[in-house]
């Protein structure tokens, strides 16, 4: 299959590259190259004779189509955006940009692209999206695909409003589209403003882990390459329409979290042992969620797919590639904004 993946040279999309190349897929990479950006994400694979890379905004419609009209793509996987919650609160204007008037844009050249070949029935339109669209939940409960939308930050808001378009695009013009709405993911390539890379970088740097208010607040902690695993297994089975919620099947509090990876790093770097003694406790985001848990029935039941990494496993794998990787996350702290604390409102 030839795929263009938008936002491949992300975090989740470089996984989703990297497989779909050693899957023997063609791959076209779509990618603005933001501050969230690298190449080096998928160094890996792009000397690969399927793989190509075009740097284009997915908000530039005559790019959009040039692209899909040169590659002629069997299917769209669209992951480019805007993805951090707390730089959705210091500035919310590229998230709207992005995430909804990008998500349209690329919805209309798929339209466009996809009516011009006469509709052919198995083209797909993938639309990855996040579980913070269905807002927080209380102490039980878990989110399901028929979950109202309840978004509550700028960055749930942008999601949930693509969301909504891809659901339209659907039912309104017949673009065959598939959804997913996936937990928390961490694991190697993680840009180094989230908290897992924060925490690691942090405490191997000697210096204040910073937990978000009482630290609290639980995640489903999902791993990517189970997460890349998922979205190819829906891409290939998925019926047209359906929406799945992918989830890790691993809760935790985040300060258990921080824990855990401070009791890894205590067992790679006894020198520096204790690292739960740098825990510091900031301000808490404002509007900060607080639990979110998927209830993964759905793929489990029709696809056949649940994860397959423990978070303990994860945690693990991940310590060690950053571990292994400094030539990666070192440049990348002098990019803007990390390092320093944002979305305090
Ligand atoms: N990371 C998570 O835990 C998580 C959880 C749920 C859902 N998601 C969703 O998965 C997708 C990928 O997330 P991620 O963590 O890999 O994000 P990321 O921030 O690591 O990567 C986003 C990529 O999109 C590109 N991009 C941004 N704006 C663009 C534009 N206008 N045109 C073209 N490219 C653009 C960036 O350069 C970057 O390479 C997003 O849609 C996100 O909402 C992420």
């Amino acid at each position: 299959m030839k795929l263009l993946v938008t936002g491949g040279a992300g975090f989740i999309g470089s996984a989703v590259v990297r497989r779909a190349i050693r899957a023997g897929h063609q791959v076209v990479n779509v990618d603005k190259l933001t501050y969230a950006g690298s190449l080096t994400n998928v160094a890996e694979v792009a000397d690969e004779p399927g793989y190509a890379f075009e740097q284009a905004d997915i908000c530039d419609r005559d790019a959009m189509d040039r692209i899909l009209a040169r590659h002629q793509p069997d299917a769209i996987m669209h992951l480019a955006a805007e993805s951090h919650v707390d730089r959705s609160i210091d500035g919310p204007a590229a998230f709207i940009q992005t995430n909804i008037i990008g998500t349209y844009t690329l919805l209309e050249a798929a339209r466009a692209y996809w009516s011009g070949r006469g509709k052919p029935a198995d083209f797909r339109f993938h639309h990855i999206s996040t579980d913070e669209v269905f807002g927080s939940l209380g102490p039980t409960g878990k989110f399901t695909e028929t979950t109202p939308y309840d978004p509550r930050s700028p960055y749930s808001a942008s999601k949930a409003s693509s969301d909504h378009l891809v659901r339209a695009w659907h039912e309104t013009y017949g673009l065959p589209v598939l959804l997913t709405n996936c937990s928390n993911n961490y694991g190697p390539y993680h840009f180094p403003e989230k908290l897992i890379p924060v925490v690691i970088l942090k405490a191997l740097a000697g210096e204040p882990i910073p937990v978000y208010g009482d630290g609290g607040n639980v995640r489903d902690w999902l791993y990517v390459e189970d997460h890349a695993e998922a979205l190819m297994l829906v891409l290939e089975k998925g019926p047209v329409g359906r929406s799945y919620n992918i989830g890790g099947e691993n809760e935790a509090t985040n300060l258990d979290l921080v824990r855990r990876i401070c009791a890894i790093l205590d067992n790679k770097r006894p020198e520096a042992a204790p690292h739960d003694r740098l825990i510091t406790f900031v301000p808490d985001r404002p509007g900060h969620d607080r639990r979110y848990a998927i209830d993964p029935t759905r793929i489990r039941e029709e696809l056949g797919w649940r994860p397959s990494v423990t978070l303990d496993e994860g945690l693990e794998r991940t310590v060690q590639w950053y571990l292994d990787n400094e030539w990666w996350w070192r440049p990348l702290l002098n990019r803007e904004g990390v390092g320093r604390r944002l979305g305090t409102g």
